[in-house]
Order: C-alpha cells, then structure tokens, then sequence
C-alpha cells in the first residue's frame, strides 16, 4: 500500500473552493484503488492570514512542510495585501526553499471549442512548456540607488548560474528523450548578450549528451508568434523564469483560458516536497459564489499523479476533464455552463468512477 502524506493550502478568495474539489478527486482514488491511500494535513496560511496574524505562514512553517510528499495549493491573493507580499513570502517562498526549480506547464488543448485560434486541432496544440523557476529574472537581486533623487537608478539582475541552468536544461533533455518529442529552446541571446548567450551556449552543450534529441532554439519574440501561429511546431520547451512566465500565459490562451492553466513545482530529486497549484489566482471577483471552475485544480492532481509514479490516474483524470469538457450541462459558467464548483466535481467523481 502506498500512503502519500499531502499538505493542502487552500489559500484566499477561491483557493479553498477549487482545492475541496481536487480533494475530493483524491478521495475517489483512495476508493477506486486499494493499493493508494492519502493523507491531508490542511495549512491556513495565506493572505486573510496575514491580515490576521502579520504573516503569510507561521515561522517554522517550511521545516513542517518539509515531511511532506506533495504540497496541494489553491491560490493566494486579496485585496488589501500587495501582491508582492504574498507571492515572495509563501509562493516564491517555498519554490526556492524546496529547490522546486522545474516548472512543468502543460499546454495541451483538450477540446477544440476552447481555442481561439481558427483551424487548430489538438493534435496542433499538445506540448510541454518547462520553466526554470528558482532563479533567472525573478532572483530577487539588484539595486534601488538614490532611491527618490533626480540620479535614481534601479537594477534587477537576472541570475543564471551554471549550476541553475544545466540542471534545467537537462531535465529537458531527459523529458523529451523519454517522450521521444523534440526540445526548443527559447531565448533571446540576440539582446540579452551575457545570460542569453551563456544560456544558448548551455543548451548546446548539454545537447551533446543527446544526439538523438532534435533541437530547435527560437529567440522569445518569434516564440510567442509561433504560439498563436504554429503551435504545432512545440513538442518539449524549455525556458527562462521570465520568459515561461509570459509564454505560458499565452499558453493558457491558447487552450481555454485560466480555468484550465494549471501548473507543477517540482523539485526533480525529491529531496523536498513539489507543489501542485492550478495557474490562476485567487478571483476575488468570483469568490464565495460557488462558481469557480475547479478543472485546473483537478488538473494539478493529475500531475501529482504522474509525479507519484501513478501514471495511471495521471492519464484517467485527463481523460475524465475531456469527457467532462463535452457535456456543457456540468460545466461552470466561465465555460459555458451553469453547474456550481461542487456539482462539476460530483459529476467529475462519477465520471472518473465509470472511467477508472
Ligand atoms: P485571477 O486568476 O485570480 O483572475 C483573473 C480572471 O479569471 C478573473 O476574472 C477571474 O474571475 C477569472 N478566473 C480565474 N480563475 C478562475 C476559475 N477557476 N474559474 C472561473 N474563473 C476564473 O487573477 P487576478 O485577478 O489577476 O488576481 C487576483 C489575485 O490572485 C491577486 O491578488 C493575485 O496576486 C493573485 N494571484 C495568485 C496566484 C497564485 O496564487 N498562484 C496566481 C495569480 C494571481
Ligand atoms: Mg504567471
């Protein structure tokens, strides 16, 4: 019997509303598979959290979250809290600490009514975008000098470190050798003329490791054409912090918008606990309706499936959000239906039930 010991922080705003579904999700498995069984330990940390205690996680809160096998995230954000607070001091937070320095971020059209773009199939719109996520643009480093003065001069640093983009790039490699799927690389060594060369220059050298990888390398501005344009030329790509980030975005576009973005933390080596969190935010706009859509949330537990080495569910909760995505009835109002976060989840479970 495998146990896996999962840390839920549910979050802000609909955080906590998408997470109970994915929970739920979790606890039709345990029924359906009697060689799994998970354990939830819920954290309530966040930013009504901070307005309460001045924090948005308690002191010791990363030595307790180091047990665990997976970290379960709803999203945090409120009103009142600036963004930068509860980004750096929880999310970023517990990326760095827990060396999650992979972002996995499927980008995979599940049905075609979802795409903007005219004449794109799913077969066009399937790849994996893998960003660096612990250094690059979003290192923290730089300067604020004169701060106020006529002089004032800001820096933000981009970090690259060897160590830093090897190891990403490799994961790379490893994912599309597995997948037997093509890399790309994008950069943009054209202008960023000491990280971005040093970053192509990486790309190539690891490539040597893996000649039975084929490589493309785009500069980011084409990239982000080719997305709209030719998604069908992405299978593997690998990216920067900054660059995945907005990439991404597009991404989420492309394939039915932030209901359905979701995105993995992974810290490769297991040495600490990944973090699975659907893309979006906390939706102020929507929250306490009970009409937030929980796919993405349900999709992050397919990743931690994969992650697991359950491979299996992995594949039938997808599945399962394709066939959900055909039957508009059981869907929320953001794609088109007018079920609540709860009854999509209740459908989802019986769905996965006949599925499994
Ligand atoms: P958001 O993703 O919360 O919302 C953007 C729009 O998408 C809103 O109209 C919202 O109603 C809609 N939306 C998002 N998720 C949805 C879902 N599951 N179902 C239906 N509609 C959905 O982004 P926004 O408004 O920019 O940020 C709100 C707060 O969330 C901010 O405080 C921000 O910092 C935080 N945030 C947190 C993230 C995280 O925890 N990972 C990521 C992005 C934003
Ligand atoms: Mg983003």
């Amino acid at each position: 019997m495998d146990n896996y010991n999962i840390a839920l922080i549910p979050g802000d705003g609909i955080g906590p509303e998408v997470v109970d579904e994915g929970v739920k999700v979790l606890q039709a498995i345990e029924k359906l598979d009697s060689s799994l069984s998970f354990s939830f330990t819920e954290f309530p940390w966040g930013c009504e959290y901070y307005l309460e205690h001045g924090k948005m996680m308690d002191e010791d809160g990363i030595d307790r979250l180091k047990e665990f096998d997976a970290i379960y995230l709803g999203a945090v954000g409120y009103p009142g809290v600036p963004d930068h607070i509860s980004l750096w001091d929880l999310l970023l937070r517990i990326r760095k600490e827990f060396k999650q320095y992979v972002n996995l971020r499927p980008i995979t059209l599940l049905n075609e009514s979802l795409t903007p773009l005219k004449d794109k199939t799913k077969e066009d719109i399937d790849f994996l975008v893998i960003r660096e996520n612990s250094e690059g643009e979003y290192a923290g480093a730089g300067d604020w000098l004169f701060k106020g003065k006529p002089e004032e001069v800001v820096l933000q640093t981009g970090v690259f470190s060897r160590k830093g983009t090897e190891r990403i790039i490799r994961y790379a490699y490893e994912e599309a050798r597995k997948q037997k799927k093509t890399l790309t690389s994008i950069s943009k060594g054209n202008a960023l003329n000491y990280s971005m060369v040093f970053w192509d220059e990486v790309f190539e050298e690891v490539g040597k490791e893996y000649p039975d990888v084929e490589t493309y390398s785009y500069l980011v501005d084409a990239a982000s054409l080719y997305f709209v344009s030719n998604p069908e030329r992405f299978e593997i790509v690998v990216t920067s912090n900054l660059f995945g980030d907005i990439l991404t975005d597009i991404g989420a576009a492309i394939t039915g918008g932030m209901g359905l973005a979701t995105g993995a933390n992974v810290n490769p080596e297991k040495e600490f606990p990944s973090m699975f969190e659907p893309v979006h935010g906390s939706a102020p706009d929507i929250s306490g309706k009970g009409i937030a859509n929980p796919l993405a949330s349900i999709w992050s537990v397919s990743q931690m499936m994969d992650f697991f080495g359950q491979e299996k569910w992995g594949a039938v909760i997808l599945d399962t959000i394709k066939e959900m995505l055909n039957e508009t009835e059981h869907l929320t109002p953001d794609l088109g239906g007018k079920a609540s976060t709860s009854e999509l989840g209740n459908r989802f479970v019986e769905l996965l039930t006949e599925n499994a």
